[in-house]
């Protein structure tokens, strides 16, 4: 199989960090045997200031023509606050009506579980992010600016469509599951409109009777979630609930640096990032972790369908941490950004035979 690809390396430590999984990219291919395409966008704060362009429409005429997306990571403070995110990052979600926000979370290792009485083992979810409605719709404004009377207005919206497809997309991942679990959570107890959530859970569950589920509001998720990890196996929430739920998950898997996401439309062209941002302060310091971005390549492998390279990447991941020859997922020290795209590189498949 060939497979075309497209780059957007962004701004910050986004260009190292894809390096890296570029690296893994290619090494799984010639493992894998699979060959591919790139295309490198320049997306990003300098080409934003160099020709006041944040990314052309043009661009989405190619991307629909491609399998999938990697991004590195999008902001820069000399830009106008969420700008460029909300111009390439939300725009390619929404434009490519990318309605899953896939964010798994799994701990590597007993060693980097920051939960006291608590292992590996007991964390272990999958976060399903609503990812083209709710807070984010951008419908809104402001009214009176700089004045005392100034009135700002942010609407979530919430389909019935869009409700319905997450869901079902999140009982169907549910089915794949060992424990065949699935939680859902939003707050519709104070946000009433929310209990469209509530009886599309219930109508959609009804066609998976073998799919058990619960609920919790968002308060009490963030705090079970600490609590008690292990009682999440598939979580489907709203658009800016998932965007809060999944950095607290970030820290439960290690920290930021080694979680990665997919921005989905089944059997689409999709996008694959890691969650965290463009961290300008690390920029070109080769201190960035990498794994994130390296395991956002093996997620949007997965969505191509090589499903076994995808799993080669996620389980050499978890053996280097788990082996302590990745010693740290921090970026304060431990290895080299480079370096570790090297191990992995390296690690990868030192099981399987190459073809
Ligand atoms: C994320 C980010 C984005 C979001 C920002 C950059 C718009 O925080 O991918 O989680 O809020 O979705
Ligand atoms: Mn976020």
């Amino acid at each position: 199989m060939s497979y075309k690809f497209g780059v957007i390396a962004g701004d910050g430590i986004g260009p190292e960090v894809v390096r890296e999984g570029l690296k893994v990219l290619d090494r799984a291919s010639k493992i894998h045997g699979f060959e591919y395409e790139l295309k490198e966008y320049p997306w990003g704060a300098e080409h934003y200031l160099a020709t006041g362009e944040t990314m052309p429409s043009s661009a989405y005429d190619e991307y629909r023509l491609m399998d999938a997306l990697l991004l590195g990571a999008i902001g820069d403070p000399r830009i106008e606050v969420g700008l460029l995110e909300r111009e390439i990052i939300a725009g390619i979600r929404f434009t490519l009506d990318l309605f899953v926000n896939l964010r798994p979370i799994r701990c590597p290792a007993d060693h980097v579980c920051p939960i006291k009485d608590k292992t590996a083992k007991d964390i272990d979810m999958l976060v399903v992010r609503e990812n083209t409605e709710g807070a984010y719709s951008q419908v809104g404004g402001v009214f009176k600016k700089d004045t005392a009377d100034e009135v700002a207005i942010a609407e979530m919206i919430y389909t019935r469509k869009g409700t319905e497809r997450v869901i079902r997309y999140a009982f169907e991942e549910a089915m794949k599951t060992r424990r065949k679990h699935l939680t859902m959570v939003d707050k519709a107890n104070a946000i009433r409109p929310q209990d469209l959530w509530t009886r599309t859970f219930e109508e959609v569950g009804r066609e998976y009777p073998n799919v058990t589920t619960d609920h919790a509001y968002v308060d009490a998720a963030c705090m079970w979630m600490i609590k008690n990890p292990e009682a999440f196996d598939v979580v489907v929430t709203t658009n800016l609930f998932g965007d809060i739920l999944t950095d607290l998950g970030s820290v439960l898997q290690g920290g930021m640096g080694v979680a990665a996401s997919g921005n989905i439309h089944p059997g689409q062209v999709s996008m694959f990032e890691p969650i965290h941002g463009s961290a300008p302060k690390y920029k070109g310091k080769n201190k960035a972790n990498p794994l994130a971005t390296i395991l956002a390549v093996g997620m949007m492998l997965d969505h191509v369908g090589e499903s076994v390279a995808a799993k080669d990447i996620e389980d050499t991941v978890v053996e280097l941490v788990a082996s302590r020859r990745i010693p740290d997922l921090s970026s304060r020290s431990g290895l080299k950004t480079d370096e570790v795209g090297d191990l992995v590189v390296q690690s990868l498949s030192s099981t399987a035979t190459e073809r």
